[in-house]
């Protein structure tokens, strides 16, 4: 038998229902702020990731799914595609910040495990073309809204500031000269990656590393007075909108297109893989893929993680109000007809679909929970009401007027 591929998901049944209102939530809480919907393509320019994400990235370096035939990757998220997209519809011409929302599957080739997938969902917001901090606290506002309204469980805010490129630079430097310096006491990973990326230091659970890492000069302490300033704004906000969140100066994220505000929100409810949404400005970012310098902000939550952390009760579907039976085939078009015209008119209906006898689709309409089965028949319509069992005879374009005036 063939299965679905490791690390996928069939999303179905409580499932199904799960992620619908969640899909509803994120629609009301971010259009509610102005975000509009986006859906860009599952498959972009290798190369749009490369610059966007970042050569030395792991999911650059390892997670893509590649086509190298066309050129083309499965998209690993999805910033760099809103930006392409940003650019290539002219949207600077636009009032700014263009503040789009999208909810989109990605693609990483990872080791699965729980909370890991190879195709996984995302919410996510995007606001392009403002520097302002308020839109780094709004952004973030937002994102906690939306894991308050799923109830998300034990909810942690981690939040920091990795300043300019320049700022980056000059620190980078000095973090490799402490590293270098400290070369010895690290594992092998991290000494490799000194010269690539020696922020992942941070990260390391090799315990001389984190050892080392105790005493590593902190980026925060680098900022700019302007860096620093906005940084102070965007807390400012935060507290204003009383909420909670812990400063760390080691939080770093897996995508290097990040500038200024980083954050990023975990629950204790979920296992390893416990980053349930996590964003941060990316100001450098549109001038990487080929445009002009333009800030841009942003984040994305993974909806099975969202879902995993939260204990949202299964949303139970519409309740059906009739169930539409035939007693001979050829009434079978007139059924099928009447349960049309009853979904038309905005009710549930459903007709029978699997040739049962006429005992057979009572018991279907009982166990589809129907409210009422109307059987066709060489007597015209019979209309019983499923929670009383009384029945009579109507005329088969009174059938609604009948159950709308709940008159049998
Ligand atoms: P990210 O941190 O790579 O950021 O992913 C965001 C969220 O997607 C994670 O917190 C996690 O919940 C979920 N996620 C990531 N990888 C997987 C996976 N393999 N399986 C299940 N869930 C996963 C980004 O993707 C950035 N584009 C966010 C952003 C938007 N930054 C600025 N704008």
């Amino acid at each position: 038998m063939i299965q679905r591929i490791r690390g996928t998901n069939d999303v179905l049944g409580d499932d199904a229902q799960a992620y619908a209102a969640l899909e509803a939530t994120s629609r009301r809480i971010l259009e509610r702020a102005g975000y509009a919907r986006i859906e860009t393509p599952t498959f972009e320019a290798t190369e749009l990731f490369a610059r966007g994400v970042g050569a030395s990235t792991d999911i650059v370096q390892k997670e893509m799914y590649t086509i190298s035939e066309d050129g083309i990757t499965l998209r690993p998220e999805g910033t760099a595609p809103v930006c392409r997209a940003y650019l290539e519809h002219g949207m600077h011409k636009l009032p700014q910040p263009v503040k789009l929302w999208y909810l989109s599957s990605f693609f990483r080739r990872e080791r699965p495990q729980k909370g890991r997938y190879r195709q996984f969902w995302q919410v996510g917001l995007e606001a392009i073309g403002s520097d302002d901090p308020a839109v780094d606290a709004e952004a973030i506002l937002l994102l906690a809204e939306l894991l308050e309204a799923v109830n998300a469980r034990g909810l942690r805010l981690r939040l920091s500031s990795l300043g300019t490129p320049a700022t980056r630079a000059e620190y980078r430097a000095e973090l490799q000269r402490y590293l270098r310096a400290n070369e010895d006491a690290l594992s092998e990973e991290v000494r490799n990656r000194i010269d690539l990326n020696p922020l992942r230091a941070f990260d390391a659970d090799h315990p001389g590393t984190r050892r080392v890492m105790e005493g590593a000069p902190l980026l925060l302490d680098r900022l700019s007075a302007e860096d620093r300033e906005h940084f102070e704004a965007v807390k400012g906000m935060l507290d204003a909108a009383g909420i909670a969140y812990e400063i760390d100066p080691t939080l770093v994220r897996g995508l290097d297109y990040y500038t200024r505000t980083v954050f990023e929100f975990t629950s204790d409810a979920l296992g390893a893989q416990s980053g349930v949404g996590g964003g941060g400005r990316y100001d450098g970012l549109i001038e990487e893929i080929g445009g002009p310098h333009t800030p841009g902000m942003g984040w994305a939550a993974g909806v099975e993680r969202m879902l995993l952390a939260s204990q949202a009760p299964a949303t139970a579907p519409p309740p059906l109000t009739l169930y539409v039976g035939y007693a001979k085939p050829e009434y079978r078009a007139d059924a099928f007809r009447l349960a049309a015209d009853a979904r038309r008119a905005g009710h549930t209906a459903r007709v029978e679909l699997g040739g049962r006898s006429v005992k057979g689709q009572a018991k279907q309409a009982d166990r589809a929970g129907a409210l009422y089965l109307a059987m066709l028949g060489d007597e015209g319509v019979s209309l019983r009401d499923m929670q009383t069992g009384e029945q009579r005879d109507v005329e088969p374009d009174t059938v609604m007027h009948h159950i709308r005036g709940n008159i049998l």
